[in-house]
């Protein structure tokens, strides 16, 4: 019998290798490493480390698919508790693409290295449980801890990735980067400077760029255009220099647990708020108003690894009819570590300097006396009922 692990070299997957062998009998282990944009060191600590087990990876390429469903979720300004989706959004890519690797080997089952604990379990087996192959998950159906792993690595003479050795658990794809666990499990530990990869501690510098969109969706960089993988790494150098997109926060999980987390995701902040700037220039105010109330829902779903949902196709329908006009370009200004957009400008902006400035007298016919019976319009239905509950309240 044979089963699919989703590895990445690190030590909740490392030490699964092992169980699925000694603890579950299984014959062989097939790793499967998904490439969703991690940087080029993790495959080559993946590689060593099934090297070390005699294991055999499969690496499935699956970074423009996953970039094309970043840049959805900035369509969908799509953000969790503040933070943009980053581990959320790669589950699913990842999990489908475990599957494929397993069907086609004819394995028997696939297996995890989530704890019982998290929301990743969740995300994973949403998508293998459409498949009738066994889901195995050793860390949560043997009750792991870190330190249990870390001392059955030590025994067993497993390699553990090295530059972390364990200390935190770091989840990287191209969009953010999740460092949790150890101390960071305290929410009065201040992380140190070292947690971070991705950004440097903001200094007074600041810096420009600008991003150009096309329905919705970023194609642009200072003029170069560029795909969405090659975008977004192009900004997350850029925006990473001034400390752009971390995030320290308490995340409230699927299953009610509050958990301490940190974030970084210099890209993602940068291009969502550039969209965000540009949709303020051409949307309607009820469009702006609904559209929050979609965006929130599409965030849900992929906060949850349900991307698939054919609720996500509805709400995607109406985020494409108003994406249409979403397009023009937008600077954002790095300082302080925030991304701010300074300058925006499309041919479908709704606004007119005509229309609104101090400085002009008729537009469209309209004069400012016209706006007179408005205002004695304005708020007329409370002051008659003021008035009544006035009255009222003298008999
Ligand atoms: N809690 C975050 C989420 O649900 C990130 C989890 C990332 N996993 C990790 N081992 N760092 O999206
Ligand atoms: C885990 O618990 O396996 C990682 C964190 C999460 O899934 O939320």
């Amino acid at each position: 019998t044979s089963v699919a692990l989703a590895f990445s070299g690190g030590l909740d997957t490392t030490v699964c290798v092992s169980l699925l062998q000694e603890e579950y009998g299984y014959d062989e282990v097939v790793g499967v490493t998904v490439d969703v944009g991690q940087p080029e060191s993790e495959f080559e600590e993946a590689k060593q480390t099934a090297d070390a087990h005699g294991l055999d990876i499969h690496v499935v390429d699956a970074k423009d698919e996953f970039a094309d469903l970043c840049f959805d979720s900035v369509r969908a300004n799509a953000t969790y508790q503040g933070y943009p989706l980053g581990t959320a959004l790669a589950r699913p890519v990842i999990a489908q693409a475990i599957l494929e690797v397993a069907q086609e080997q004819g394995c028997d089952a696939l297996a995890h290295g989530c704890t019982g604990k998290g929301n990743d379990q969740l995300r994973f087996e949403a998508i293998w449980r459409s498949s009738d192959l066994e889901v195995v998950a050793p860390v949560r159906e043997m009750g792991l801890t870190r330190e249990w792993e870390k001392q059955y690595a030590d025994e067993h003479d497993l390699p553990v990735q090295a530059g972390n050795d364990g200390v935190w658990s770091i989840d990287t794809n191209l969009w953010s980067r999740s460092i949790e666990g150890g101390q960071l499990e305290d929410p009065g530990y201040i992380p140190p400077e070292d947690i971070y990869e991705w950004t440097e501690a903001p200094t007074g510098e600041t810096g420009t760029v600008e991003i150009e969109f096309e329905n919705g969706y970023p194609v642009a960089v200072d003029g170069d255009a560029m795909d969405p993988a090659d975008l977004i790494e192009h900004v997350n150098a850029l925006a990473g220099q001034y400390g752009v997109g971390r995030t320290d926060m308490m995340e409230d999980r699927m299953l009610g647990l509050k958990v301490r987390e940190n974030y970084e995701h210099p890209a993602a902040t940068t291009l969502l708020t550039a969209h965000e700037g540009l949709e303020q220039l051409v949307l309607t105010k009820e469009e702006r108003d609904f559209k929050e109330q979609i965006d929130q829902q599409w965030a849900n779903k992929g906060y949850q690894g349900l991307i698939d949902a054919p609720f996500v196709k509805a709400l995607e329908g109406f985020i494409a009819e108003t994406q249409t006009r979403v397009t023009g370009t937008v600077t954002i200004k790095f300082d302080g570590g925030r991304a701010r957009p300074v300058a925006r400008e499309s041919e479908f902006a709704v606004y007119s300097e005509e229309a609104a400035s101090f400085n002009t007298k008729t537009v469209g016919g309209i004069t400012q006396e016209d706006a007179t019976g408005v205002a004695k319009y304005h708020g007329f239905q409370s002051r008659l009922a003021n008035a009544a509950i006035e009255n009222a309240s003298k008999d």
